[in-house]
């Protein structure tokens, strides 16, 4: 019983302090860590969130290019012109809510925008910086 009650002490501390994570994002960043990741760099994906790979029909982007830069704003996709939902929880609580959909996203996008699959590394930096917006 002590053990328990310990630990949803520390659970609750814990989301208290990551107000905007949801479980799957929480279940994500342990995974990463598993997967080596030691030390988070936000500011990192900040930086690589415009930083500009080559699309297969040759033309310049990056993740801001359907995202946008304020991440509080629809973006639009850059081909089909879809909006896209805004990337921020604060106005979408339905970011980051399902490991499966992070994950196939960052597959997608990474192989668009960069022409090849984000690492762990580079995936913790962004989902810790996407919770922060
Ligand atoms: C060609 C357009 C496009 C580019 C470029 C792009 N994305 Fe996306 N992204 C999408 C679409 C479309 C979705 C799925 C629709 C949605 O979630 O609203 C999505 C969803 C995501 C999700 C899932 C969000 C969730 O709620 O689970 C993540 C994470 C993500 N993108 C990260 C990135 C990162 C990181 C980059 C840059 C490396 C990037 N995206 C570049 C179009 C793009």
């Amino acid at each position: 019983m002590k053990i328990i009650s310990i630990s949803m002490f520390v659970s609750t501390i814990f989301f208290a302090t990551t107000a905007l994570a949801s479980p799957a994002s929480d279940s994500l960043l342990t995974k990463y860590k598993a997967e080596g990741v030691s030390r988070i760099d936000a500011a990192k994906a900040k930086a690589d969130w415009t930083k500009e790979g080559k699309a297969e029909d040759g033309e310049t982007i990056s993740c801001s290019t359907c995202h946008g830069s304020d991440l509080s704003k629809p973006g639009k996709h850059r081909k089909t012109h879809k909006v896209i939902d805004p990337m921020s929880t604060r106005v979408n609580t339905e970011r980051f809510t399902d490991e499966k959909k992070i994950e196939k996203w960052f597959k997608r996008n990474c192989n668009d925008t960069w022409g090849r699959e984000c690492n762990s590394q580079e995936k913790a930096d962004f989902l810790t910086f996407l919770l922060a917006q």
